[in-house]
């Protein structure tokens, strides 16, 4: 997956992020829970393929209650790697993924992880779950080696893990640094000091299978391929701009305009591709539909989606009733409200 080159620089960055610690041998074991996150504007495409950097900065909002859960424990036997109460294949996606991450962080005594997760959302059908994932397992290292790192640092060791997931330590809204500098050590990301109490989160889900193509793999391909990048580029910095100025305001007309609009121009980035990318499937676009039917009808919901078929919606609580009328099966967040239910 890295080149040797690669993996020095990730050993690298990931020593940087470690000021003054290290991994040892412990016993016991360590959980953690992180929030899955939705962009409102979006990142797509890196800079770096090794250390994950963006080409630009993004914007998300935390979805509370939906999310991950890791725990890690050490073992002198062979590394182990759980979803959702299965043992998964060591050569299984998933699996290789969060071992060659896991790599990174073992003792020089030579331990393997067993690390075991659970997802509280449809795992890689547009839900980010990596974005989760990734966070959580850079929360439950801290908690396992007793690091206590600042929350910038853990944003950098979820970022090299998975790009969106230095964007889920935090709840709220959080904006991802794009940051400057070769060693990633200036791409992190920041929580928006802003609680929107009545902003509301519906996740239409008309997919649960997995996408068959991989963002990164996707974002590969765009940027190799798709004529629209460089406008990609652009359009994110106004996007982010705006919708930075929105969030402060609690615009949702300003920041509903731009999340859709963000979404739609990166989905129009991958259609552009040579060979074509293509999430959305017929469900999606009739949900996009409704969703314009709706604002035709006064009730103002926007719509975002991923690297899958989903569709989240973006409302107020006074738009509740139409919007759940108009989707029967939505499942409707308050990603500020809703912390009692976690876990
Ligand atoms: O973190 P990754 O590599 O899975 O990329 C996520 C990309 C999008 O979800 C499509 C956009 C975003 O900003 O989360």
């Amino acid at each position: 997956m890295y080149t040797a080159g690669d993996l020095r620089r990730r050993r690298a960055a990931v020593r940087a992020a470690l000021p003054g610690r290290q991994p040892h041998a412990v016993p016991g074991e360590a959980r953690a829970f992180a929030s899955a996150n939705i962009a409102l504007v979006k990142y797509w495409g890196k800079r770096d393929e090794a250390l994950h950097l963006p080409r630009t900065g993004s914007l998300s909002v935390s979805l509370g209650p939906w999310g991950s859960e890791a725990t890690l424990a050490l073992t002198r036997k062979a590394a182990e790697v759980w979803l959702d109460g299965e043992k998964l294949a060591p050569g299984s996606s998933f699996a290789a993924r969060a071992l060659a991450y896991l790599e990174l962080f073992r003792p020089e005594s030579g331990e393997n992880f067993v690390l075991k997760t659970r997802n509280t959302l449809p795992t890689a059908a547009g839900f980010a779950s990596s974005a989760s994932g990734f966070a959580a397992i850079a929360k439950a290292l801290d908690a396992l080696f007793g690091w206590d790192l600042p929350e910038r640092n853990l944003s950098v060791l979820a970022r090299l893990g998975s790009g969106s997931a230095a964007r889920s330590l935090r709840d709220g809204f959080v904006e991802w640094k794009c940051g400057r500098k070769a060693d990633g050590s200036d791409s992190y990301a920041v929580a928006l000091p802003v609680a929107w109490k009545t902003l509301r989160i519906g996740a239409v889900v008309v997919e649960r299978a997995r996408k068959p193509l991989s963002s990164g793999e996707a974002m590969r391909r765009c940027i190799a391929t798709s004529p629209f990048m460089a406008a990609w580029d652009k359009t994110v910095r106004g996007d982010l701009r705006a919708a930075k100025e929105a969030v402060a305001k609690r615009d949702l007309r300003a920041l509903g305009e731009v999340a859709e609009g963000n979404a739609l121009a990166m989905h129009a980035v991958m259609l552009a591709a040579r060979e074509s990318v293509f999430y959305p499937t017929g469900a999606s676009l009739a949900a996009l539909a409704k969703v314009r039917q709706l604002r035709a009808e006064g009730v103002p919901v926007y719509a975002t989606m991923d690297a899958g078929p989903n569709v989240k919606l973006l409302f107020e609580a006074k738009s509740e009733s139409p919007v759940r009328r108009a989707f029967p099966d939505a499942v409707v967040l308050c990603p500020f409200a809703d912390k009692g239910s976690r876990r």
